[in-house]
């Protein structure tokens, strides 16, 4: 609308001007005329005029000073505004012609120093009616242009909120329980599609933990069963029986064996959903693996004495990384404790401390190892590859440190020592941060 009114603004002056150059060069011709011949080569020339226009466009009038018609094609003075000078629209009757219709006129009037006036003027009436068609084209642009943008936006609506109630309907009937359904996708690419696909991944990454979740739920329930079970038939048992004070006491000890069993499965648990909640990420601080690796050896030395495995440390200066010291301690503990526990006796378990350009922790010993197609699974809750469950253990160890590493965005490798297994905690570099040492090193000049 507004580039019409400006255009519409613009037309109008332009053909005003026009006209206003028009007479102002035909008065001027008349008034020299007057100058050179008087009064009657004034009439004259405005005979003339009168005469030859041909598209009748151009009105004159000539009066002697008392008002008397001398030449022109108008019959009478204007009533209207008789003022001199200036611009006037009138309304004239042309002499010339037969149905003596009013017309719109643009005329200037001037007056000569004998005191005749000349009146002299353009007919208007194309560029009014040019004027009328730009308005009504105007009018009409307007509306079609409305009625426009109002179809498009409806439809275009009805279409976003098409397909937004899909997005609610399919959202509302997984919450109804249907948790397999999936936002249907056009195709277009569109970023309704892209909406909808990211809602699927999202409710497929639901679906799965929902999965674990309840795997997890159905092992804890099995795995807490047995030993529970054990310790209410053993007790039963002592109950029914006269107990020597000796006897009483290996049944205490051998049910607060089991409620430790039971007491670190829950403790694994529970450092596994910490590690997986993966809150405590901003909680990190600098941790030096070699002082880890130096601790944890040295805390599984007494078993790897009584199992007679050498347990050997390689590692020097200081790897640091960010991460939660106990969470990283436990990890490697599992670690040494696994290759302790399957290494047969004997044998040689080595942990090994790598500095850059990636820290890494690597356990190794020279037992079974793992098979490749196993080790996947080897890392899943409660999962314990050796079928008769000889050794103890819950299966939540390498489950542990895989969550350990998926928070400190590390990679666990499980690989092969031939013989013997390998596994690997491969950390990110370390953005280079200065260190406080390296600060003291530089010279002093300053
Ligand atoms: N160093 C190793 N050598 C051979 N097998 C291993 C080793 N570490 C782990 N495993 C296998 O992976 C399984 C899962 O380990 P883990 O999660 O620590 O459970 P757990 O030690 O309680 O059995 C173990 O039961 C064992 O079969
Ligand atoms: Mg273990």
């Amino acid at each position: 609308m507004a580039l019409l009114t400006f255009v519409y603004v613009a037309a109008v002056e332009y053909m005003e001007q026009q006209a206003r150059e028009t007479i102002d060069a035909d008065a001027q011709g008349l008034l020299e005329a007057h100058a050179l011949g008087g009064l009657p080569g004034l009439v004259e020339l405005v005979e003339l005029r009168s005469a030859h226009d041909p598209d009748r466009a151009s009105f004159y009038l000539l009066v002697d000073e008392a008002g008397r018609y001398l030449a022109g094609t108008i019959a009478a003075w204007p009533s209207e505004p008789p003022q001199l000078g200036d611009l006037y629209r009138l309304q004239l009757v042309d002499r010339r012609r037969q149905d003596r219709g009013v017309r719109p006129v643009l005329a200037r009037a001037v007056e000569l120093p004998s005191g005749a006036r000349l009146l002299v003027g353009r007919d208007i009436q194309d560029k009014l009616r040019t004027q009328q068609l730009l308005r009504s084209a105007i009018a009409g642009g307007t509306g079609l242009m409305l009625l426009l943008g109002l179809l498009g936006g409806f439809a275009l609506s009805r279409w976003t909120i098409g397909r937004l109630e899909q997005v609610n309907r399919t959202t509302a009937a997984i919450m109804a329980g249907h948790l397999e359904r999936r936002i249907a996708l056009l195709g277009g690419g569109d970023e309704f599609d892209e909406l909808a696909q990211n809602l699927n991944a999202m409710l497929e990454r639901i679906e799965q933990l929902l999965a674990s979740m309840r795997e997890v739920t159905d092992n804890v329930a099995h795995d807490l069963r047995t030993p529970l079970n054990r310790i209410r038939s053993r007790i039963e048992v002592a109950l029914l029986e006269e107990l020597s004070p000796a006897e009483a006491r290996e049944v205490l000890e051998a049910t607060m064996r089991d409620a430790d069993a039971l007491i670190s499965t829950f403790n694994a648990l529970l450092s596994i959903a910490r590690a997986e909640a993966g809150s405590e990420r901003r909680e990190h601080v600098p941790v030096d693996l070699v002082e880890l690796a130096r601790d944890v050896v040295e805390l599984y030395e007494p078993l790897a004495e009584e199992r007679s495995i050498a347990l050997a440390l390689d590692a020097a200066g200081l790897v640091e990384v960010d991460g939660n010291p106990q969470l990283l301690a436990q990890a490697l503990a599992n670690l040494v404790d696994n290759a302790i526990k399957y290494t047969p006796e004997g044998g040689a378990v080595s942990v090994r401390v790598i500095d850059a350009p990636e820290p890494a922790l690597v356990v190794a010993d020279n037992g079974p190892g793992i098979p490749p197609e196993l080790r996947e699974k080897a890392l899943e809750r409660f999962v314990r590859l050796q079928p008769d469950r000889s050794t103890p253990g819950n299966g939540l160890g390498l489950s542990l440190v895989a969550a350990v590493a998926k928070l400190h965005g590390a990679r666990l490798e499980l690989s092969d020592n031939r013989p013997g297994l390998v596994v690997t905690l491969r950390f990110a570099p370390r953005e280079t941060r200065p260190r406080p040492a390296a600060l003291q090193a530089q010279p002093a000049t300053v």
